[in-house]
């Protein structure tokens, strides 16, 4: 196995990575600013210096040169290189910041460069406290500053699209931005202009930079020259937690970072997986949070009037309990984790009352072959590998008109939203919800609204179309919350941040809601049925040990990353 050595260390190494990228995943700190893993290394910031050596040999003989100690003797390159370039050879060594007073002086120096037009306006920046250059002119910058000229001024706040906001004199120029729309998103929407010190991203003139993955150039900016129209300056990173998450507004279920300032989502990020998402975001995954934030069903109702749960389950036990199988129908969600809906399942087993079915929402057309769907839902792999079938709409108005169903249990569905029936034709029926929006039309007219947590507020799992199991866990904290529970399956913002005295803990925004493996057998409990888990974990196992579908799910295994299930349609 080939070697190098950095920094008087020896490592094998396999294949031809670059320096830089070997360096970072040994987990060295390696300072950097242009270099991205996923985009072409144009070498322009000239942070990542080295000195890099190899065995020298002698001309005639090819011989390896031996030093007065018998080792071979190492030739340093005559000048620094930059390690995101600089291909890795055999026997090759290395010497980094942490060794070379060199390198050290060298990247003091480069950094005073970039920071002689650069805006000492970090108080005010929403990069500061993760910026890259705030960070690494902490580490290894200089002192203070010898320019005493007036800065080169560049155009500021300008639009360069509905979603992305640029602050041209923040620039270093490291054309990560550009390179993003050429090589990765290829929609070609930002170019660089002018030149020298006054250079700065732009559009062609009569372009909109509103591609559909805009905002990822704001994560990868090294600076704060490029913002998100919707969340500048509303929030300071060390205000927020951040959550390793996923995100449902399509049918990939992208990796995620939730933030939350007082128990509102403030922003959503890519988190690395590079089975699902690799480093980016859809722009539509970032903007689906006012839902979380907004329009929340806040405490059961029974009837439109505020209630208990125990009395909303209890109401809902009693329109059920009168009723045969077949005169209920339950319908589940492709919103809702598989835990949900396989307590639904269970209800309705109990009750005799068929499967429950669930809604499409497939806007076809819409999917790019990449982050973005047709599906718009998160769970239809988890509903159809329940048994669920999608909702048939006209035999549900056939069945509704006849009279033949007498009850309606909904779980996170607005099923007059989705066009499935009108508001006139549930008039003769029963309707329990399980809603997380008073802007779900079915809340205003059913006798039992029981309010439902979102995927920002509970531990649930997800199957995306590909028959990738993910689980949420809870960024922000609800006014049910079972600590206990939600400390056994991941910490949401109110167990990390601890006591009502820690300055960021808020009672504000705390909806009165509760996941449906909460809720769910609550309601079974009050029909006299026995339906009690322990947390959602249980759930997990004991459907993975009852249904070949599930087989081998723990939360174990899926981790943070997933977990990849056998393909629904090879199942025998
Ligand atoms: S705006 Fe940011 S990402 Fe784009 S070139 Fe400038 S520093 Fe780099
Ligand atoms: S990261 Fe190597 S030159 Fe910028």
């Amino acid at each position: 196995m080939p070697t190098v050595t950095i920094d008087n260390q020896t490592f094998e190494y396999d294949g031809s990575p670059s320096l830089l990228q070997f360096m970072l995943d040994l987990g060295m700190d390696l300072p950097h600013f242009c270099y991205h893993p996923a985009m072409s290394a144009p070498a322009n910031c000239r942070q990542c210096l080295v000195e890099v050596g190899m065995p020298a040999r002698d001309r005639a003989t090819g011989e390896l040169v031996l030093d007065e100690n018998g080792q071979p003797q190492i030739q340093f390159m005559p000048k620094l290189s930059t390690s995101c370039t600089q291909a890795i050879a055999d026997g090759m060594v290395i010497k980094s910041h942490a060794t070379s007073e060199l390198i050290r002086r060298a990247q003091k120096d480069n950094l005073e460069f970039l920071l002689i037009n650069h805006p000492l306006d970090c108080p005010i920046c929403d990069q500061a406290g993760h910026c890259p250059l705030q960070i690494q002119a902490y580490k290894y910058g200089p002192e203070g500053s010898r320019f005493e000229f007036e800065k080169v001024r560049k155009p500021k706040q300008i639009s360069l699209g509905p979603r992305v906001m640029l602050d041209g004199e923040r620039c270093i120029n490291c054309t990560r931005c550009t390179r993003f729309t050429q090589e990765v998103s290829e929609s070609h929407q930002l170019t660089i202009i002018k030149r020298g010190v006054k250079n700065y991203p732009a559009t062609p003139p009569g372009v909109e930079f509103d591609e559909p993955y805009s905002m990822n150039v704001i994560d990868i900016c090294p600076v704060g020259a490029l913002t998100s129209s919707d969340w500048r300056f509303q929030s300071r990173v060390w205000e927020m937690s951040k959550t390793p998450s996923i995100t449902t507004s399509n049918a990939l279920g992208s990796n995620c970072y939730y933030w939350v300032k007082d128990n509102q989502i403030m922003k959503v990020t890519p988190r690395t997986n590079m089975n699902v998402n690799e480093y980016w975001l859809a722009d539509e995954d970032r903007l689906d949070t006012k839902r979380f934030n907004e329009d929340r069903a806040s405490s059961p109702r029974v009837g439109g009037n505020a209630a208990t749960w125990d009395d909303a389950a209890a109401e809902a036990a009693r329109v059920l309990s009168g009723m045969r199988g077949d005169e209920i129908l339950f319908i589940g969600s492709a919103h809702a984790p598989v835990e949900d809906n396989y307590l639904l399942c269970r209800l309705a087993d109990s009750l005799g009352a068929p499967a429950p079915s669930f809604i499409e929402h497939v806007k076809p057309g819409s999917a790019d072959n990449w982050l973005i769907t047709d599906d718009k839902s998160p769970n239809a792999d988890g509903c159809r590998r329940l048994g669920m079938n999608p909702l048939d709409g006209t035999l549900l108005k056939s069945k509704l008109e006849s009279g033949a169903i007498k009850a309606v249990y909904i779980l996170h569905e607005d099923l007059i939203g989705a066009g499935a029936c009108d508001a006139a034709d549930l008039n003769n029926c029963a309707v329990v919800v399980h809603a997380d929006s008073t802007n779900n039309q079915l809340f205003a007219l059913a006798d039992v609204v029981l309010p439902a947590a979102t995927v920002v507020e509970t531990v649930g799992t997800y199957i995306n179309q590909n028959g990738y199991a993910q689980r949420s866990q809870p960024a922000k904290a609800i006014r049910s919350v079972n600590r206990t529970l939600m400390m056994a399956v991941g910490k949401s913002r109110a167990d990390r941040h601890g006591t009502p005295f820690d300055k960021w803990y808020s009672e504000d925004n705390l909806v009165d809601c509760q996941p449906g493996w909460m809720s769910l057998p609550l309601v079974a409990r009050a029909l006299g049925y026995d339906m009690d888990y322990r947390g959602p974990r249980q759930i997990i196992d004991e459907l993975a040990s009852s249904n070949d579908a599930f087989s081998g799910l723990s939360y174990d295994s899926m981790g943070e990353m997933g977990k990849q299930l056998t393909e629904i349609n090879t199942l025998a």
